[in-house]
Parts: structure tokens; C-alpha cells; sequence
């Protein structure tokens, strides 16, 4: 059975990079299936609306993550972190504690930015965050993109610079043998 990946796009913004990244995954391993996981609408994190299954954008996110095999998180970077819509919607996966949808889910990060650096610092946070959720981070690969603007085409929305696609092939067939290592891991 193909497996099923969410892709979570931690940048909210109509012509966002990251986004092109995240269009570009499906057509270089079409041997899963993909949603893209959105998270504009999530309220503001509060434990006074955590209650229950919580609001109904917060369920149904929710039951998206829950359905997947694993997640690819493509996110910016912002002063030097992760940016805070991505931190809103990792905390609301995070809860309720003992049976949050992120718990032992195999995830994966990548990010893409104009500047020279390919936002690791971003990616070190999300990280740090996605380890406190007991998601089970690809520790292996890393995938920081930079000098995005020239290796996208913004009328396909796609990657187009060969090289940076090979490499995002290879990171995402390599994430589909770490979700078969984490799934074997949690049989035990
Ligand atoms: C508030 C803010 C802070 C930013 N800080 C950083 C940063 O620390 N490092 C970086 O590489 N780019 C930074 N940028 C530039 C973003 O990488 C750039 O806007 C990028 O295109 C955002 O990703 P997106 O195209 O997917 O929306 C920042 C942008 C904004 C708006």
C-alpha cells in the first residue's frame, strides 16, 4: 500500500517558496500519496479552547496528521527561528498529551530561503520542537535550500534547478525508508 505523506508549509504567503518547494515534492517520488496540510485557519494556541477535540479547524487538522504515514514540514525561516504560525500549529498537534497525532509520527524538515544560509537555524527549532512532541525526526538527511528565487520558475510554482531536485528526490525517498524504520520501531 502507497503510503501517505502530509506536507505542512510553515509560510502562510501567496507566492511563498517554501510552498513551491512542497508543490515540486509529489511529481519527484509519485510512488505516495500527498495532502497538504493546512494550517491558516488554527486559532491562536489556548488551552482554554484545548478541550474536547478542540475548535473545528483544530479536529480537523488533526484527523489530516492523524491519517498520514508520516510529515514533511517546508518552512521559512524568520529572525533566525521557526516562524510562528508553524510554532501555532505544531503546539496544537502536540495536545492532548498522552494521545497527541504527532506522537511517534516520523517527520521530516525541509527549508528554503532568498539568503544565503538555508534557514538552519529554522530548522534547528523546529527540530527542538518536534522532539519535545515525541515525533521521531529523519536524523540523518538535512535539506536547507538557499538562493531559493533562482532555482524556482514562480510561473510552474515549481523547483526547477536540477541539482536541488536530485537532492529533494533523494530526501524524500530516503524519509520513505524512515517511515518503514519507524514503523517497524514502534511494532516493538
Ligand atoms: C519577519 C521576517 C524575518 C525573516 N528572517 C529571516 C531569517 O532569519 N533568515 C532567512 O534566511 N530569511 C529570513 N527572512 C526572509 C525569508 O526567508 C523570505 O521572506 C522567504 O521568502 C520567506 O519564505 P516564503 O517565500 O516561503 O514565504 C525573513 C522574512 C521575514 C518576513
Amino acid at each position: 500500500m502507497s503510503k501517505r505523506i502530509g506536507i505542512i508549509v510553515g509560510s502562510l504567503r501567496e507566492n511563498s517558496f517554501n510552498q513551491m518547494i512542497a508543490n515540486t515534492i509529489p511529481e519527484l517520488v509519485d510512488t505516495a500519496e500527498y495532502e497538504y496540510v493546512s494550517i491558516a485557519n488554527l486559532p491562536l494556541y489556548n488551552a482554554d479552547l484545548d478541550h474536547g477535540d478542540g475548535p473545528d479547524s483544530v479536529r480537523h487538522y488533526r484527523e489530516v496528521i492523524q491519517k498520514t504515514d508520516g510529515i514533511i514540514i517546508v518552512s521559512p525561516e524568520y529572525n533566525s527561528g521557526i516562524p510562528g504560525v508553524l510554532k501555532n500549529a505544531l503546539d496544537w498537534a502536540s495536545t492532548p498529551t498522552k494521545t497527541a497525532v504527532l506522537i511517534h509520527k516520523p517527520a521530516g524538515v525541509i527549508g528554503a530561503t532568498p539568503g544565503a544560509k538555508g534557514t538552519i537555524l529554522s530548522q534547528q527549532q523546529i527540530r527542538q520542537t518536534l522532539d519535545a512532541t515525541l515525533s521521531h525526526v529523519m536524523p540523518a538527511q538535512k535539506m536547507y535550500i538557499s538562493q531559493v528565487m533562482d532555482k524556482i520558475d514562480s510561473n510552474t510554482r515549481k523547483l526547477t534547478d536540477e541539482t536541488t531536485r536530485k537532492y529533494l528526490q533523494r530526501y524524500v525517498q530516503q524519509f520513505m525508508q524512515w517511515i518503514d524504520q519507524v514503523q517497524w520501531l514502534n511494532k516493538q
